[in-house]
């Protein structure tokens, strides 16, 4: 037998670790280089060979917006909020949570009121999408988006479209009935505001559905509220 040198090799020890591995990451690097991508899964096979399959490519989306037709393409994961407010500038409708947990980004879909966040833009096909930009003409408020005004019913304003669409969706479904507070307190459930405004929104939109029935909350408390100055100063 041929006399082998060197470290890989000893000839009363036979093959060293050294050699081993040099001899294992040789073999990888070949396997490596000839190897073959493995097979598709049979289920992304399928979907592979669909033509037109949703989700591979941007999907035509027709829907009416704020009375305006619209006819775009989309990706299947992009939510409605995304659409409406990044590529359809309806910045009204907000986005604070992102979890369907919160109402900001709420709009009405064929008249029910739906948390954008939580639905596909491609969703929304073939249906009438109302947001808050969508309530009143183009240069003057809806009567309630007044009423919210005349009743202090927003401080930061996060929460307002949401609760916007919500209480017209209420207004819309019992048009001539008349509403108690109860009624609109069901109908804002998913709203939340951090500013505490309910009373107000309660008082707005019952001033809308019952012809001024509501108080004007605000103006109540500061006349309830007692002087603690005596004197002058
Ligand atoms: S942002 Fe959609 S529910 Fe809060
Ligand atoms: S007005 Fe600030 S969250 Fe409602």
């Amino acid at each position: 037998m041929a006399k082998r040198d060197g470290p890989e090799h000893d000839e009363t020890r036979g093959l060293t670790r050294r050699g081993l591995f040099r001899s294992i990451g040789a073999a990888t690097l070949v396997a490596g280089c000839t190897k073959e991508d493995p097979p598709l899964h049979p289920e992304s096979r399928a979907v592979a060979d669909v033509d037109g399959a949703i989700g591979l490519t941007p999907t035509p989306l027709e829907f009416v917006l704020d009375g305006q037709p619209q006819k775009l393409e989309v990706e299947a994961r992009t939510t409605l909020l995304d659409l409406l407010r990044l590529d359809l500038d309806r910045t009204g409708t907000k986005l604070v949570c992102d979890r369907g947990a919160c109402g900001a980004c709420m709009v009405m879909v064929d008249d029910v009121p739906r948390n954008s966040c939580m639905m596909l833009a491609l969703d929304v096909a073939g249906a009438t999408v109302t947001t808050v930009a969508g309530l009143g003409g183009s240069s003057q408020l809806s009567a309630l988006q007044q009423a919210f005004v005349q009743h202090d019913a927003l401080q930061c304003g996060f929460c307002t479209s949401g609760m916007l669409i919500s209480s017209s969706a209420l207004l819309r479904r019992s048009a001539g009935q008349t509403l108690e507070r109860a009624d609109v307190e069901d109908a804002i459930a998913g709203n939340l505001c951090r500013c505490g405004t309910y009373p107000h929104v309660v008082d707005a939109v019952l001033s809308v559905a019952n012809g001024g029935g509501g108080s004007a909350h605000n103006v109540v408390l500061l006349r309830a509220k007692p002087s603690t100055k005596s004197g002058g100063a």
